[in-house]
């Protein structure tokens, strides 16, 4: 008896429910707040937003997200300091220590250059500018790492400032396993001497921790950040995104003394 007079009403709440959640999912700045219950409190995390016009090519921070040298990935990254629930105003996160070169990040001359690490060229002396603007997105081909052969036969055109290497990384999604993997596909040397000799790039992306292969990761980094002119930028997500020209916004925190940073990425079709 009481279940037929409960039902309608539950039809109800879930149909109007399903309606706020249609709704609001187009382009509201916190999608799913809906008034129907705690129940419904469900947040939506997107990858693409704008109707299929801007990515996301952050990784989302994870305690299970490999880490530099490490088999037991980034660990604990967050901790609730101060909490509602145990008396306070305001719930208060806080971030514990890790590396600044974890997740998707940029570094900063003052990585591998004590000299430039001691004259302040840290994160926050990073140009927005190059940070942000026209970008190629290439794939690069898959059985080999990028040396100077692979650079030359890409043809990237003078005058592109931005380019986004997607490698073999994103196809072995070497970033969604715990264990750090020294054998992820980066620049070689050689790769990086091309680079700097033959293009006009300031700014390199790719898909893992570090834009160098393991076995080259300083010689090439030395190569690339020596005349201060190239931003690095480490742990791009890039799957599901066609190759191409994109606008590039990227925005590191602004840490000074640190020689790397988290950064939000994203692209814009
Ligand atoms: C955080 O704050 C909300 C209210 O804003 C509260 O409902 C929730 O329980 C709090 N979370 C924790 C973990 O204390
Ligand atoms: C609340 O306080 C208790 C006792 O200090 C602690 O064990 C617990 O982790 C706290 N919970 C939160 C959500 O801060
Ligand atoms: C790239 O170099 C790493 C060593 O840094 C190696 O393990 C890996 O096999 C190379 N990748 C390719 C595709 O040759």
């Amino acid at each position: 008896m009481m279940m037929i007079k409960i039902k309608p009403l539950v039809l109800l709440l879930v149909l109007s429910c399903t309606w706020v959640l249609t709704v609001a999912t187009s382009d509201s700045a916190y999608p799913t707040i809906s008034d129907c219950g705690m129940e419904e409190l469900v947040p939506v995390r997107r990858e693409v937003y704008g109707n299929g016009r801007i990515f996301d090519i952050s990784h989302s921070f994870r305690e299970d997200m490999p880490s530099w040298d490490s088999v037991d990935g980034l660990g604990q990254f967050l901790r609730l300091r101060h909490s509602i629930k145990n008396g306070s105003l305001a719930n208060v996160s806080e971030l514990k220590y890790f590396s600044v070169h974890s997740g998707t990040h940029v570094d900063a001359p003052g990585h591998v250059f004590d000299h430039y690490f001691d004259a302040g060229f840290d994160v926050d002396t990073l140009d927005l500018e190059l940070l942000n603007g026209p970008a190629l997105l290439v794939d690069v081909p898959r059985d080999k790492n990028i040396t100077a052969e692979v650079m030359k036969s890409l043809n990237i055109p003078k005058g592109i400032r931005r380019v986004i290497f997607r490698t073999l990384n994103t196809d072995r999604r070497l970033m969604w396993k715990k264990e750090f993997d020294t054998s992820f596909a980066g620049l070689m040397k050689d790769g990086a001497e091309w680079l700097v000799e033959n293009t006009d790039i300031k700014l390199i992306g790719t898909d893992y921790l570090s834009v160098a292969a393991y076995v080259e990761a300083i010689p090439s980094h030395l190569v690339l950040l020596e005349a201060r002119d190239i931003i690095l930028v480490e742990s791009l997500k890039l799957d599901h995104i066609q190759p191409g020209i994109y606008s590039l916004h990227c925005l590191p925190l602004r840490l000074p003394g640190a020689e790397g940073s988290p950064a939000r990425c994203i692209l814009i079709k």
